[in-house]
């Protein structure tokens, strides 16, 4: 290589060389800078500064050069420079004026490597060694002690899971390791640790009775380190997330988290407010509790509201946990905003058509008719009317809801008690049964279902109520069109075609049992008759219903 390397220019090599440039301006020459960024890295990184680059006298020509070919930067003298294929060029006709980034717009960021690169940066940002178009920042910090900073297409630090990435000059300039320390306290331990004990009336407080924890934080790690507060009825806990209690391990999703600034978790909770009544003094803690107003739970320490029942029926509400008495049949706690407690404890008509029949859908005959107690304080309760036709009444579950699965009609309501009456209103209701006794004779509501509805058929199919005598089992039989089976029985097991009778009003299939048998007894009465008239005759008699029939239709009656 010709010129001079310097890596350290001492005072009188500089002037050495501004003494060689004054000289050779005068002659046919010229000086350029040297150099490939490959061989050395500050080719592609000085930004004009005299004396760290190598030069060269260039003696046959007048130009200087700088290319960016590959990424690569080169330096030198006009001819002797690589241009094909380059992403950036240039020349230029004065001494050493190949100096500086080319092009300007090219990334800057921090280089460092080792224990002093964890902290901030003090120096300025360098370019990157090569030139590309999306180069970025990296800040990889490996522990408390050891991290790297640098352009990623340097290549010569591998980076880690840990490595944040950045494409902004100077971006990877954070600090790469701090301490979190947060406030630590436990409301089942101590107190004040809720609301601070000596400015209870500001809502915007801070806790100050509380110990310290600190957790080491490095930057881009993958464990989340937060320090949490968590509020979960009467208790409050603060602290690090990686001393957590393991008893709140289930509620993680829950914690407030927060990860900027000491003791950022130690926010006072809002104070409560109940409703706070007894029913023995006040009757509308039971019948009305929107008319009680809420009120500002008194002591600190009372995170939570409830509200009990006493097997004498009456209803305590009130700030903080429920209190214990052996009269108390049933309590809840709750900390969900404001009055939280004015939840009752709701009972439902429990029932299904499967089991309790008709009743439970027409609301006429009670009879297996229950009361079910709400788990869940303030639950609605419902009635469903499932597509096959079961209708059913509860309080309102996860497993039974409008939305559970199968549902072709449902009313929700609030209240103790309201799911009542017949449903679903607006559907065909039809008597189902078959048998010769229940279903003889049809006294009103007695055995009246609402219809399921007609699976993969147009909805608009007008939905009707069937009867027919069945002559193989020679019982009445009722239901709904609606209910393909039956109705292919229907068709072919009554006596003839006209003998499956169809209705379209509520409950209308009620025809006596003696008016649908009439015709197949007449007809059979009018068979033996002809059959021992003419015994000759041989008479092939399908015996389910669609042989051929001799005798005239007519002796069918219409009612
Ligand atoms: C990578 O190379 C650059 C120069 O291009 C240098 O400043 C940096 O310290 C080097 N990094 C490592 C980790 O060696
Ligand atoms: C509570 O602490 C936070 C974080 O430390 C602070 O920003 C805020 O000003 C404090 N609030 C009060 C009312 O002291
Ligand atoms: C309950 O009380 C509120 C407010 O006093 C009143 O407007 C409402 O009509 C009452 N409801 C019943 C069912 O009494
Ligand atoms: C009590 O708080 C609840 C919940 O915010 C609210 O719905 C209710 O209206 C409040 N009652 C009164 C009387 O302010
Ligand atoms: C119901 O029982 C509780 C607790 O035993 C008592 O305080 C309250 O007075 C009783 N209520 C009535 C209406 O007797
Ligand atoms: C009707 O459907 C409901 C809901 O899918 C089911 O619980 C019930 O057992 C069914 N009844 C009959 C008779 O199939």
């Amino acid at each position: 290589m010709h010129g001079l390397k310097m890596n350290r220019p001492s005072n009188f090599q500089r002037l050495f060389l501004l003494l060689l440039i004054l000289l050779r301006s005068r002659s046919f020459a010229i000086v350029c800078y040297h150099c490939d960024s490959m061989a050395l890295p500050e080719c592609s990184q000085t930004l004009g500064e005299v004396g760290v680059l190598p030069y060269k006298e260039c003696t046959t020509e007048l130009t200087c050069a700088m290319s960016i070919v590959d990424s690569i930067t080169y330096r030198g003298c006009g001819a002797e420079t690589p241009i094909t294929g380059a992403a950036y060029s240039k020349t230029c006709s004065s001494n050493l004026c190949n100096a500086g980034v080319y092009p300007p717009g090219r990334l800057k960021c921090h280089h460092c490597a080792g224990q002093e690169c964890v902290a901030a940066p003090a120096a300025k940002p360098k370019p990157c060694r090569y030139h590309f178009e999306e180069d970025q920042c990296y800040t990889d910090v490996i522990s408390s002690s050891d991290a790297y900073r640098g352009c990623a297409s340097e290549q010569n630090h591998t980076l880690s899971i840990a490595a944040k990435l950045c494409d902004i000059n100077g971006c990877n300039e954070d600090q790469g390791a701090w301490i979190q320390v947060c406030a630590s306290c436990d409301s089942v331990i101590g107190r004040g640790c809720k609301i601070d004990l000596f400015q209870v009336s500001n809502s915007r407080c801070n806790v100050s009775l509380y110990e310290e924890c600190q957790q080491d934080v490095l930057l881009g790690e993958q464990e989340d380190k937060y320090c949490f507060s968590f509020r979960r009825l009467s208790r409050v806990v603060r602290g690090c997330s990686t001393k957590m209690p393991s008893d709140l391990e289930p509620y993680v999703e829950q914690f407030e988290k927060c990860r900027v600034g000491d003791h950022c978790n130690a926010g006072c909770i809002t104070q409560q407010k109940c409703l706070t009544c007894n029913s023995v003094d006040q009757k509308l803690c039971r019948t009305n509790i929107t008319a009680i107003s809420n009120s500002t739970c008194s002591s600190a320490e009372a995170s939570s509201c409830f509200s009990c029942e006493y097997s004498n029926w009456s209803i305590q509400r009130g700030c903080g946990a429920p209190p214990t008495n052996p009269q108390i049949t049933k309590c809840y706690e709750c900390d969900e905003g404001t009055g939280c407690n004015s939840k009752d404890f709701t009972r439902c008509y429990q029932c299904s058509t499967d089991l309790a029949g008709a009743g439970c859908a027409n609301w006429e005959r009670p009879g297996e008719i229950y009361i079910e107690e709400c788990a869940e304080p303030g639950a609605p309760c419902v009635v469903v009317s499932y597509n096959n036709g079961t209708t059913a009444r509860g309080c309102q579950t996860s497993d039974f809801s409008c939305t559970s699965a199968n549902v072709a009609s449902c009313r929700p309501c609030e209240g103790s008690f309201c799911n009542k009456g017949s449903f679903p209103e607006k559907r065909l209701w039809c008597h189902q049964c078959r048998g010769v006794q229940d279903c003889e004779e049809i006294s009103r509501g007695q055995t009246a279902l609402p219809c399921p509805l007609p699976a993969n058929e147009p909805e608009n199919q007008e939905l009707a109520c069937l009867e027919y005598f069945d002559i193989n089992s020679k019982e009445i039989v009722r239901g709904c069109r609606s209910n393909s089976e039956l109705y292919y029985e229907c068709l072919l097991r009554s006596n003839h075609l006209d003998s499956c009778r169809t209705c379209h009003s509520q409950a209308c299939n009620n025809s006596p049992g003696q008016e649908l048998r009439a015709a197949y007894e007449l007809e059979t009465k009018a068979l033996s008759m002809f059959q021992s008239k003419s015994s000759a005759i041989s008479i092939k008699f399908a015996n389910l219903g669609y042989g051929i029939w001799l005798l005239p239709s007519a002796i069918y009656i219409l009612n």
